[in-house]
């Protein structure tokens, strides 16, 4: 049997807390077995390295791994995504569709987000995994399929059987084993690890000196409470080391970087991050669909005037200004394909002094991306956009001209919104 650490290496897995051992090992004992395991651990915490692990050391490892995420497939879907369709079987199946299971016989499905399944589906699976049996949608045969199964949920599953979301029988079916991974904030003495480790990827990925935390930091780090665990962790590592000059990061440094309220820590709290101009990622994020609307407005503008005139040289030559801005600028252009990812966040850089309205790109370098968006609040569009367009102005002194410019809009635009607000 290959050792735990062995088994890290090969997965990439970092640290050593004996309750993340105990979850490897288990996992280990069991993978030679058909047994079907569920993973349970907030989200971050690192669960599916479990269903690599499992399918690699199995009989099954030359055999196919899918791993599904449940919640993200829309539930008129998913039943044929699981287990295919016949031809015909709803509007648009216009030909016969092998589904996961089927595709994966006498291999491994990571399921992700159990908890998420529809009912109808819960029953099917069940059936599958009772007795290897399932049927396309829209058929009646039944087909056979040999699939090993593990589930991950971060939800409380006893909760959702008791809100009769989920189904008794098949949660003790699919939780033979139960592997648990705690959250970070329970393995203290792996998180300066993890971080050094992220520290020198990203030193290495952005070909930088790689950041090193002061002595006084590292207790702040291991107290956090990382309500997003490793994949918090993570991206904390990935914005210092993108954005800290200073490669030695102190308390305060380190501090800024934190969401503020979530730590259990009494604190001084730095804010000099919050009280920058565009403070948090939902600040930037508001800002870009701020943008996509001005220009989506600029767009429906174009199309009424090339609709009504139907000579387009001439609507060209009268909106020479507005084409520039929407097709022309070739920063605003890199700037959007950024955003086609829709999995990428902006992060804020740190307040600048100065702000050059003619040089574009000092906007656009405020930006830096990482990975995962994270929603904490309902989001009201409106006031988000009144509020930015009130610092704006007031960092100018109300000069509209300046804050047009930093706001990436047509001075007549803010003009528009001035009047719409109210300001
Ligand atoms: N022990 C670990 N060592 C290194 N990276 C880890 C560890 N645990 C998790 N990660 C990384 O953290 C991120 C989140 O892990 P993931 O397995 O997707 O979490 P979950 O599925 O529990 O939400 C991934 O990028 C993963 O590679
Ligand atoms: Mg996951």
């Amino acid at each position: 049997m290959e050792s735990i650490q062995a088994i890290k290496q090969r997965f990439g897995i970092i640290g050593n807390d004996p309750k993340l051992n105990r979850a490897i090992e288990k996992a280990i004992q069991v993978a030679p077995t058909d047994i079907s395991v569920l993973v349970t651990g907030e989200s971050g915490v690192g669960k599916e390295s479990i269903p690599k692990i499992i399918h690699q050391l199995s009989h099954r490892k030359h055999g196919k791994y899918i791993a599904v995420n449940c919640g993200a497939i829309p539930e008129g879907t998913i039943d044929s995504e699981l287990f295919g369709h016949e031809k015909g079987a709803f509007t648009g199946a216009t030909s016969t569709r092998s589904g996961y299971f089927e595709v994966a016989d006498g291999g491994t499905i990571f399921l992700d987000e159990v908890g998420e399944l529809p009912l109808t589906t819960q029953v099917r699976l069940l059936r599958v995994l009772e007795n290897g049996e399932f049927i396309k949608v829209g058929s009646s045969k039944v087909q056979k399929t040999d699939v090993r199964i593990v589930a991950a949920t971060n939800v409380n599953m006893f909760e959702a059987i008791k809100k009769e979301k989920f189904r008794e029988d098949l949660y003790y079916r699919l939780s033979t084993v139960d592997i648990n991974i705690p959250p970070l904030r329970e393995r203290k003495d792996d998180i300066h690890l993890l971080f050094r480790k992220f520290a020198s990827d990203f030193a290495l990925k952005y070909k930088m000196p790689t950041i090193k935390l002061e002595d006084d930091a590292v207790p702040i780090l291991q107290k956090h409470r990382w309500n997003g665990n490793i994949r918090q962790l993570r991206n904390v590592a990935e914005q210092i080391s993108v954005l800290e000059q200073n490669r030695t990061i102190n308390a305060s440094t380190l501090h800024s970087y934190l969401p503020s309220g979530s730590n259990n820590l009494p604190a001084v709290i730095n804010n000099s991050k919050s009280e920058s101009d565009f403070s948090n990622e939902r600040e930037i994020l508001y800002k870009v669909l701020f943008d996509m609307k001005s220009d989506l407005n600029d767009l429906k503008k174009l199309t009424m005037e090339l609709m009504k005139s139907g000579n387009a040289a001439e609507v060209e030559k009268d909106n020479e200004s507005l084409i520039n801005k929407i097709y022309g600028d070739k920063q605003k252009e890199n700037y959007t394909d950024e955003f086609e990812d829709l999995e990428v966040m902006a992060i804020p850089e740190k307040t600048e002094d100065h702000f050059d309205p003619e040089d574009k790109n000092q906007t656009l370098d405020k930006y830096h991306f990482a990975e995962e968006i994270e929603e904490e609040e309902t989001l009201s569009l409106h006031d988000k956009e009144l509020e930015l367009i009130k610092k704006s102005l007031e960092r100018h002194q109300g000069k509209r001209k300046l804050a047009a410019a930093e706001l990436g809009i047509s001075e007549r635009t803010l003009y528009r919104k001035i009047k719409q607000y109210d300001l």
